[in-house]
């Protein structure tokens, strides 16, 4: 039985900083941010907007759609959390009116907790074929402010429909995965901003690869030459970029720049102007290859790597199935951003700053321009929501 991701919508936020005028701010080159790096906006989260709200507005297309109706099994993937006890997905299955026999819980192991989420799914779908499971991988990517990965931040969420006989793409069986404890990233509980080791993260993210793709080669018998495209966790566009030339050269694969742009560069084209979305990020690349190829990917293979800093990684695979451009939300996804609202560098810093109030009184939060869903104020330590839609 085919099992897979039946279909996928997304949501970031209406507003952007550019890199240029952020580049300006710290004194530095723009062309370190657009081509060292490889980013040019950073998406950012007004206060009236958290991960139950881009979450919630990026599944609305599915629920309008109806297919959200057998979900069963809902999993949140985050790690910018609100709640140290009630999970996320609660506030998104209510706001999306979703019935109530359903399993709700909350993953996090950094941005690999989106494809826990999909393999998880698979196993539930597995068991029960008539059924669905929605994943949502939501995220706000948020480092100190003059910190070396500010440029990297973003913000986005990843709704998945997973079932049997999938419209869009089929998860192959083989994968190989990989666990070490290190400190690369992390962020206490007392904190609002990672801590990130920069250059060693991005060490401990080939290293994982370089493990996690040994496993799977070991399992399929394939090598580089069967895939068709490929798309990697992208905390920056470049990193994935330099991790496909590291495995080529370690598997001695020669690939030259321009083949390593054909394998990889539709699916980088989202998360170069929407910034880090954690563990939405590499399915914001899934989007980006199939609503931005040219080519028809049918039956094509993708190979993906995720990857958690931590840390964990996977490496698998999956076909594009036959008649999947009927099936994307390709027109919804460009248009919001194409229409997003740039930000100052005094109106970011003002938004950066603004913080959740933490004394437990009432506070409405000034109304920005959100999807169908808003983050409306605080009272007595419970977040309010607001929908919309009429
Ligand atoms: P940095 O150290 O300030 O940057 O920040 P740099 O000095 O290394 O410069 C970056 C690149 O720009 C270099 O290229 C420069 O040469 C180039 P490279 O040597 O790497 O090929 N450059 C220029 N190019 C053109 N024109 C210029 C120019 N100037 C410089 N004028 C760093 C880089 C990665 C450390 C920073 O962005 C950072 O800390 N980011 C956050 C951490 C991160 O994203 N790590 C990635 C791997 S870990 C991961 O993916 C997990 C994560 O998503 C979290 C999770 O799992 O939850 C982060």
């Amino acid at each position: 039985m085919n099992i897979g991701i039946d279909r996928l919508s997304f949501y970031t936020s209406n507003y952007f900083v550019d890199l240029k005028t952020l580049a300006k701010a710290r004194s530095v080159d723009p062309d370190k941010y657009y081509v060292g790096i490889g980013q040019e906006k950073m998406g950012i989260p007004p206060p009236d907007e958290d991960v139950v709200t881009l979450a919630a507005s990026a599944a609305y297309p599915l629920m309008q759609d109806g297919e959200l109706d057998d979900v069963e099994l809902f999993l949140f993937a985050t790690e910018s959390g609100i709640d140290q006890s009630k999970a996320a997905g609660i506030y998104v299955h209510g706001l999306l009116e979703m019935k109530r026999r359903c399993r709700c819980v909350e993953l996090k192991q950094a941005c690999y907790s989106g494809t826990a989420g999909l393999q998880l799914a698979i196993g539930f779908v597995a068991r029960n074929p008539g059924k669905k499971a929605l994943v949502i991988a939501s995220d706000i990517a948020r480092y100190e402010l003059r910190s070396p990965g500010e440029a990297t931040q973003g913000c986005g969420a990843v709704a998945m429909v997973i079932s049997a006989n999938p419209r869009l793409l089929s998860i192959e069986p083989e994968c190989g995965y990989y666990t070490e404890d290190v400190m690369d990233f992390w962020r206490p509980n007392y904190r609002l901003e990672a801590l990130v080791d920069g250059k060693y993260s991005t060490m401990v993210y080939i290293h994982t690869l370089l493990e996690s793709w040994k496993q799977y080669a070991e399992q399929s018998g394939r090598s580089l030459v069967d895939f068709d495209r490929f798309c990697y966790h992208i905390p920056f566009t470049k990193m994935a970029e330099k991790a496909h030339q590291k495995l080529a050269h370690k598997l001695k694969v020669s690939v030259g720049k321009e083949e390593m742009l054909a394998l990889l560069e539709e699916s980088l084209r989202y998360s170069r102007i929407m910034g880090n979305c954690y563990a939405g990020a590499m399915y914001i690349g899934l989007a980006s290859l199939l609503e931005t190829a040219e080519e028809d990917l049918a039956s094509k293979r993708v190979g993906f790597y995720s990857y958690g800093s931590g840390c964990v990684g996977e490496f698998f695979s999956g076909i594009v199935q036959p008649g999947y451009r009927e099936f994307l939300y390709a027109d919804q996804h460009r248009n919001l951003l194409a229409n997003r609202t740039e930000l100052t560098y005094q109106q970011y810093e003002d938004i950066f700053n603004y913080g959740v109030p933490t004394d437990g009184g009432s506070y409405v939060f000034p109304q920005y321009k959100t999807g169908p869903f808003r983050f409306s104020g605080i009272s007595q330590h419970k977040r309010e929501y607001e929908t919309l839609t009429s």
